[in-house]
């Protein structure tokens, strides 16, 4: 039976978000740079962004580069910016003609300026589309984000925008980089490992996790299609029976 044959379309969920893992050792295996499978990384990203697209999922979160990521090695970062701003630069007509939007979370203000100047473009012309937010995290950190939500939260407080009796988990979302965003139901992480890296704490609260044995530049649509089709298997109960 075919993929997507097996997936129930009135069940897709609306947001997932992936963990891009294991380029180093891709490349590492072809007795290749690091950097040779984050260039190889890139086609997957094409691969995951056209699943979801297909399947109707709405947001499609991918984890680029976190805060943890500047302790590489310079030249291995140096690559990595580059690559992320030539690559999103090239596929802005893409992104636009399919309808895809893009947004960013992370901490953009730390990233070299010319690819935050790339980056505010494409985020820019791809505002008005409607069929699939792509939201990527770049500089992101999970307890970063939740920081700088309390920084903001408190300096509300002082000007008397908000009281502490406030507080509560629904501000609390507000004030993240995600305020807009539905939590994901589906997180899938590549490569094997099993661990969040500080990717999304708050949001991935009730998310259902899917854990894939293939390396990043090897991750292909029917990959992409198996996580849904294990997802739909799962019985959310949200702490109910
Ligand atoms: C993921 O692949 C991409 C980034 C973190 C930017 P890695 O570079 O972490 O690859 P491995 O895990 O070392 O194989
Ligand atoms: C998480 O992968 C970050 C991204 C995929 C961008 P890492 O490879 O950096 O995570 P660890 O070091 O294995 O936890
Ligand atoms: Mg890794």
């Amino acid at each position: 039976m075919n993929l997507l044959d097996q997936i129930d379309p009135s069940r897709i969920p609306q947001h997932v978000a992936i963990i891009m893992d294991g380029n180093g050792r891709w490349a590492e295996q072809r007795g290749n740079k690091r950097l040779f499978g984050h260039q190889n990384g890139v086609n997957a990203v094409r691969q995951a962004v056209e699943a979801a697209g297909k399947s109707g999922v709405k947001y499609l979160t991918l984890y680029a580069f976190s805060t943890e990521n500047w302790s590489r090695p310079q030249d291995e970062v140096d690559g990595l910016m580059e690559l992320l701003a030539s690559s999103i630069g090239a596929e802005i007509d893409t992104l636009i003609q399919n309808g895809i939007q893009l947004r960013l979370i992370g901490r953009m203000q730390d990233l070299p300026e010319e690819v935050q100047r790339k980056l505010h473009l494409a985020v820019e012309r791809t505002s008005q589309c409607q069929a699939l937010t792509l939201v990527v995290a770049l500089n992101y950190g999970a307890r970063q984000e939740i920081a700088d939500a309390a920084r903001q939260m408190v300096l509300d407080c002082q000007r008397g925008a908000i009281g502490p009796a406030d507080i509560s988990p629904d501000t609390m979302r507000r004030y993240l980089y995600t305020a807009q965003i539905p939590d994901p139901e589906l997180m899938i992480r590549t490569s094997g490992e099993r661990r969040l890296s500080n990717f999304l704490l708050w949001q991935l609260a009730y998310t259902e996790l899917h854990f894939c044995p293939v390396l990043w530049p090897d991750f292909c649509a029917a990959d992409f299609y198996r996580a849904l089709i294990d997802y739909q298997h799962r019985s959310r109960r949200f702490g109910g029976v």
